[in-house]
């Protein structure tokens, strides 16, 4: 038999998959077709090339559905992805546990969102050293997969943080593949990135250059990488050319920007569910101004300062008291690390005070809502009159993105310097400071306030700079950077 049947011409690395599955109320498993770029991008080229999709199982219901297929390939049967077969990776719980909560979420994303409450965290001991080789061993599952799967001369496209060892695993093992590795999150400076053991640092840095192509969604982020790569490896880093010479040999460093996907986003808030969301908000806020805000309750999402600011427009402005309503959706995200928890715990307790504070009869000032709704958000995007995106330190965060092109009236978005979209959305949008809470107070007024001809003609150019670069692009950019 030839061997090369069956085997992938295309192939994506990530550590969340294009789908997940649950256990319905009969005992039988349902599944979901996640959304996003990355899942649009492969779709688009799938028909034509053969493409696998290599992820992780992440749920009890995830490892039940890979239990009962052969080899862990999920067939086809009813989550079309454009005929791209998904492979996914039942590792062992404890190992998945140390890599994916404790080095990919408590570490490495701390470490590249600047998180880390430094009189206290972090310290790295014993345990650690246990997590960062359970953290080695799921990187080598994932190079298993894609080195077994992978057509001679293939293009592999590894995802993220949770990923940085596999591109030197893959091509010690098969240097005839061309192998990409994107970023989604921002890349620590080297001041902040120093706070990881030597090795360590070393061994993440070695692992990513194993690529032929590295892609980050900012030149900031790419040319913080670059910092790193010349200060911890002495690697010949040419900083105009974007390259870095190391191992003999030159590993290219790009920068591409990743934009909403405006087809996808129009056809699905054209939908049933999205009207009758868009009635039941508008109801509920009646003639009042509406601010949004919508994110995974996430430490770099700075919820709580941009909950301060809000508090601070009603305390500093009266004018406003009974005439806003602010709409907080704080999704669950990673339950299972001990700081999200607290966190969440946090912003629910702000958001009370608020209420108490300045809620009347008729005028529930903050309405915060923490279960999940896509076509909520999409509603309440196309009626909004501020959308509030403040991160910390944000890779790209597609809302700010999203947000203007749903938007029915026209938008304003107050926008944090330190997400990667304010490089594409500029001045068009109210840039703060996201620690500057005062600042934050007085943008989120200036939005209330914009005259509605700015506000529209704002919320176009935002539009036109949010859809320049679809997923699409974005992906095929990235094998294109392949050669
Ligand atoms: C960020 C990361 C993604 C991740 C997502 C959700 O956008 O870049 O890799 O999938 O957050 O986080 P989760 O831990 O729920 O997958």
């Amino acid at each position: 038999m030839d061997d090369q049947v069956d085997k992938a011409q295309i192939l994506v690395a990530s550590n969340r998959g294009p789908v997940s599955f649950s256990v319905a109320d009969d005992g039988s498993l349902a599944f979901r077709r996640g959304g996003g770029g990355l899942v649009s991008g492969l779709s688009s080229v799938a028909a034509d090339i053969e493409t696998l999709w290599v992820c992780a199982a992440l749920s009890d219901a995830d490892r039940k559905a890979v239990a009962a297929a052969p080899e862990g390939r999920l067939d086809q049967a009813g989550f079309d992805l454009g005929g791209a077969r998904v492979r996914m990776l039942d590792i062992a719980p404890e190992t998945f546990a140390d890599a994916y909560t404790w080095v990919a979420n408590s570490t490495l994303w701390f470490v590249h969102h600047m998180l880390y409450d430094t009189p206290n965290k972090p310290g790295f001991d014993a345990t650690f050293r246990h997590q960062w080789e359970n953290y080695r061993s799921y990187n080598a599952a994932f190079a298993e997969a894609l080195v077994t799967g992978a057509g001679e001369g293939a293009k592999v496209a590894v995802q993220d943080y949770h990923l940085a060892l596999v591109p030197r695993m893959v091509r010690g093992r098969r240097p005839d593949l061309r192998i990409a590795h994107f970023s989604h999150t921002p890349w620590a400076p080297p001041e902040y990135f120093r706070m990881l053991p030597t090795d360590v640092g070393r061994e993440l840095l070695e692992g990513m250059l194993g690529a032929d192509h590295l892609g980050f969604l900012s030149s900031r982020w790419a040319d913080a990488f670059l910092e790193c790569c010349a200060r911890f490896l002495h690697a010949g880093v040419d900083r105009r050319a974007r390259t870095v010479q190391f191992g003999g040999r030159i590993v290219k460093v790009g920068v591409h920007g990743l934009g909403a996907d405006g087809a996808f986003l129009r056809e699905r808030a054209e939908a049933d569910d999205v009207a009758q969301r868009r009635g039941e908000l508008r109801e509920l806020v009646g003639d009042r101004k509406l601010i949004v805000r919508v994110d995974r309750t996430e430490l770099s999402k700075n919820i709580v300062r941009g909950l301060a600011a809000y508090r601070e427009l009603l305390a500093t402005r009266p004018e406003w008291r009974g005439r806003v309503t602010h709409m907080a959706y704080a999704y669950p995200s990673r339950g299972d690390v001990p700081e999200y928890r607290e966190y969440t715990a946090a912003v629910q307790r702000l958001a009370k005070e608020i209420n108490e504070e300045f809620g009347t009869d008729d005028w529930t000032p903050l309405i915060l809502e923490v279960n999940d709704d896509f076509p909520r958000s999409l509603a309440s995007y196309q009626i909004a009159d501020v959308l509030l995106v403040n991160p910390i330190r944000d890779g790209m965060n597609l809302v700010a993105k999203e947000g203007p092109v749903l938007s029915l009236e026209g938008c304003a978005v107050v926008l944090s310097t330190e997400a990667g979209a304010a490089d594409d959305l500029g001045k068009n949008a109210l840039l703060i400071n996201p620690y500057d809470i005062s600042e934050t107070t007085e943008a989120l007024h200036k939005g209330l306030t914009m005259p509605q001809e700015e506000r529209r003609a704002r919320c176009e150019r935002m539009v036109e700079a949010a859809t320049a670069l679809p997923p699409q692009r974005w992906f095929t950019d990235q094998l294109r950077a392949l050669g």
